[in-house]
């Protein structure tokens, strides 16, 4: 089997190809990407190597480029990864993440739609439903709540989703759509929470902490989240949608406290900041479907996984410290600077 793999060398898309090269070895990997600010070749040194993969930079927005690929390497499947996929930016620039997220999402349907493919995969997010209350830990995301986003990416997250969807009742495009919660792990870009606080810590640097700290999120490890994709591409049913996510909930400042203990640094570092705007109070997935369906379960504990994350960054500085000198110093000036 052939699989397109849009935005592999982001994060979780850069975790997904190492997990799939050892895990099907029968299977080859195209990786499409642009190369954003967030994709970083370094993240796939080894798998470069591999004569089962391939790296194409692409732009998921440019029409034609996107169709060539498809001629080019006729794809049996796609999971797309590739998006603009910080909340924070999207405050500060909207538009961008309309582009990515919903055309080059487009462009890619459009493709699978075109060249006939065995399976389309939207990698979602479970902020497309909005946010839980904080006072009732009775509730959780279903697959069938309405969308209800909040910030400009979930906002153009849950437009992809809708797309992905029509795609499926229109023109039959065989597509399965996974909503998950936050991810933490290795490879991760230092701009979101958890990497961004173990930095700043290994650097004796203040900890911001958004509000008060008590929005609470469903932290799944990386590895689970590439784990369930697996599953749902070869066995997930025609045009479902499954929520991933660990039953792992905890307030924000809780991390960041565990993160000063972990690495030996004082909560004194911890600077209380102005809050996002519309910054959603708590998130959890009900799990219970692809528990169900595909047998899926969250294997890593997340005393495990952050102990794991931590010793992954403390072991790889330069892959992140070459990120935290260079233009990304100038995003942190612009976005912490009057907070
Ligand atoms: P990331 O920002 O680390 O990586 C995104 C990748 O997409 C980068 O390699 C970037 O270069 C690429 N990209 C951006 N614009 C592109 C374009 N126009 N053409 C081609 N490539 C482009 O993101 P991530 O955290 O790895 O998230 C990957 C996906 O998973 C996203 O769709 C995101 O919405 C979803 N998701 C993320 C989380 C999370 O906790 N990180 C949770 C649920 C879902
Ligand atoms: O739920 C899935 C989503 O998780 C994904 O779709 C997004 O791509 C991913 O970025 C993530 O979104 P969040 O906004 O939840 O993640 P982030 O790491 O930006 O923030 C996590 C929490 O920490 C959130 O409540 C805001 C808070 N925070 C974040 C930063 C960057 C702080 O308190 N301080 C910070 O400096």
């Amino acid at each position: 089997m052939k699989i397109l793999v849009t935005g592999g060398a982001g994060f979780i898309g850069a975790n997904f190809i190492k997990y799939m090269l050892k895990a099907h070895p029968e299977d080859e990997l195209v990786c499409v990407d642009k190369l954003t600010y967030c994709g970083n070749l370094e993240s796939l040194e080894e798998e470069l190597k591999n004569p089962r993969m391939r790296f194409l930079k692409t732009d998921i927005c440019d029409t034609e480029a996107v169709d060539k690929v498809f001629a080019e390497t006729r794809p049996d499947m796609v999971v797309h990864f590739a998006a603009e996929s910080h909340v924070d930016r999207s405050i500060e620039d909207p538009l961008i993440f309309v582009k990515t997220n919903i055309i080059g999402t487009q462009n890619l349907l459009e493709a699978a739609r075109k060249y006939g493919i065995k399976r389309f995969h939207q990698v979602g997010t479970d902020e497309v439903y909005g946010d839980l209350p904080l006072d009732r830990p009775d509730l959780f995301f279903t697959e069938d709540l309405p969308l209800k986003p909040s910030s400009p990416y979930s906002a153009s997250k849950a437009s992809a989703d809708l797309l992905v969807q029509a795609y499926h009742r229109t023109f039959g495009v065989p597509v399965t759509m996974s909503r998950c919660s936050n991810n933490y792990g290795p490879y991760q870009f230092p701009e979101k929470m958890i990497p961004l606080m173990i930095a700043n810590a290994l650097a004796d640097k203040p900890l911001p902490v958004y509000g008060e700290g008590i929005n609470v999120r469903d932290w799944l490890y990386v590895e689970d989240h590439c784990k369930a994709i697996d599953m749902i591409i070869r066995n997930g049913r025609d045009g479902e949608v499954y929520n991933i996510g660990g039953h792992n909930e905890m307030r924000n400042i809780d991390i960041v406290k565990l993160i000063c203990k972990e690495v030996g640094k004082p909560e004194s570092l911890i600077t209380f900041v102005t809050d996002r705007k519309g910054h959603d109070l708590r998130y959890a997935i009900d799990p219970a479907k692809i528990g169900r369906e595909l047998g899926w379960k969250p294997e890593t504990m997340f005393a495990d996984g952050i102990r794991l994350t931590i010793k992954w960054y403390l072991d790889n500085r330069s892959w992140w410290e070459r990120i935290v000198n260079g233009e990304y110093k100038d995003y942190y000036e612009r976005m912490y600077k009057n907070r």
